[in-house]
C-alpha cells in the first residue's frame, strides 16, 4: 500500500509532500471520498465520484478532471497496489495559499491526493461470519452542513471516540427532537416487523453511497418493503434489527445498543436476505 497520488504524479508515500499552508491542512478546507474495490472491481464507482463533484461544487472548489480521468487515477492505484481488497481514498483541497485567510483565495491549484489501504474482504451473507457491532448513542453535535463529505471530520472523529474508549464499534447520532441522524462514520436503518427503515436525506446526514444502493437494491427486488423515514429514539430501541452502512462496512449488524441487546440480541434475518441481495447487486453500480 505504498504508491499514492499526488498532484499528478505516482510516487511512494514517504516520497509525497503537501507544503503546511495547505488549506485542506489549516482549515479542513476540501472534499474526500473512499471507494471500496475488491479484487480490482470497483463498488459505486460513478456514484461516488457524482457525490465528490456535488461536494466540490458546493464549497466553489473548481477541477477539470473528468470521471474518466479520475476512473484512470483509481485503476492505475489499484494496480501499483495490489488489486487485494481495497479501500480508496481520494481528498481534494482547496490547494496551497501565501497566508492564512478566511475567504477562498482567486488563483490556487487544488490539491489532489489518493491513496490505497486494505479493507476487510467483502462481506459475506452468512450470519455466523458477520461482524457484528456494539454501539451507544449521544445527541449529534456536528454542524449542519454534514450532507457535504468535507474533510473537516473533527465532529466525527470526536463522536467515533465517545463510543471507542468505551469498548464500542460506533456511536449513534441523535438530533435535538430524539430522531437518529446518522453514526459518526456510517448511515443507519431499522428494522421492524419485515420494514427496513432509514432516516431521509438532509443536511444531518452524509447522502451514503451504501445506503443508495441498498435501497436501490432492495426497492428492485422489491421482497423487502423499504421506508425513508423519521425514526425516533423509541424507534430504535423497538427495534427487530438495526444496521450501520458504510462503503467498507457493507450492511453491518448492530446487536447491541447502549448495554441493551437489539431484538433478540442475534444477527436477523433481514439483515441476511439484505445483504444477500447487496453482494449479488453491489457491483452493477
Ligand atoms: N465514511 N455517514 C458518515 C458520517 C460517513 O463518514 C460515511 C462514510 C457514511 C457512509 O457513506 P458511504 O456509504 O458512502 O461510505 C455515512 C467513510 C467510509 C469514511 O469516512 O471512512
Amino acid at each position: 500500500m505504498s504508491i499514492v497520488y499526488l498532484d499528478g504524479t505516482f510516487l511512494p508515500i514517504d516520497e509525497a509532500r503537501i507544503s503546511p499552508m495547505d488549506r485542506g491542512f489549516l482549515f479542513g478546507d476540501g472534499i474526500y471520498e473512499v471507494i471500496p474495490s475488491y479484487g480490482g472491481r470497483l463498488v459505486g464507482f460513478e456514484p461516488h465520484m457524482r457525490r465528490m463533484g456535488e461536494g466540490l461544487a458546493a464549497i466553489e472548489i473548481k477541477l477539470d478532471t473528468t470521471l474518466e480521468d479520475w476512473r484512470s487515477i483509481v485503476e492505475e492505484l489499484i494496480q501499483r497496489n495490489g488489486s487485494g481488497n481495497l479501500g480508496i481514498y481520494i481528498h481534494v483541497s482547496r490547494g496551497a495559499d501565501s497566508r492564512r485567510h478566511h475567504a477562498y483565495p482567486v488563483g490556487i491549484t487544488p490539491t489532489v491526493f489518493a491513496f490505497a489501504f486494505e479493507i476487510p474482504a467483502a462481506p459475506r451473507a452468512d450470519k455466523s461470519a458477520a461482524p457484528t457491532y456494539s454501539v451507544v448513542t449521544t445527541e449529534d453535535l456536528r454542524w449542519r452542513r454534514c450532507n457535504i463529505k468535507s474533510t473537516a471530520l473533527l465532529g466525527n472523529v470526536m463522536h467515533f471516540q465517545q463510543g471507542y474508549t468505551g469498548g464500542h464499534t460506533e456511536t449513534l447520532l441523535y438530533n435535538q427532537q430524539g430522531e437518529l441522524t446518522e453514526a459518526s462514520a456510517c448511515n443507519v436503518f431499522v428494522v421492524k416487523d419485515g420494514v427496513v427503515r432509514t432516516p431521509p436525506l438532509d443536511h444531518q446526514k452524509l447522502p451514503g453511497i451504501t445506503r443508495l444502493m441498498l435501497l436501490e437494491i432492495l426497492r428492485r427486488d422489491g421482497s423487502i418493503p423499504v421506508e425513508e423515514t423519521v425514526i425516533s429514539l423509541e424507534d430504535l430501541r423497538a427495534a427487530d434489527e438495526v444496521w450501520l452502512t458504510s462503503s467498507t462496512k457493507e450492511i453491518a449488524p448492530v446487536v447491541e445498543i447502549d448495554g441493551q441487546a437489539v431484538g433478540d440480541g442475534q444477527v436477523g434475518n433481514v439483515w441476511l436476505a439484505a445483504q444477500t441481495l447487496y453482494s449479488a447487486h453491489k457491483f452493477d453500480f
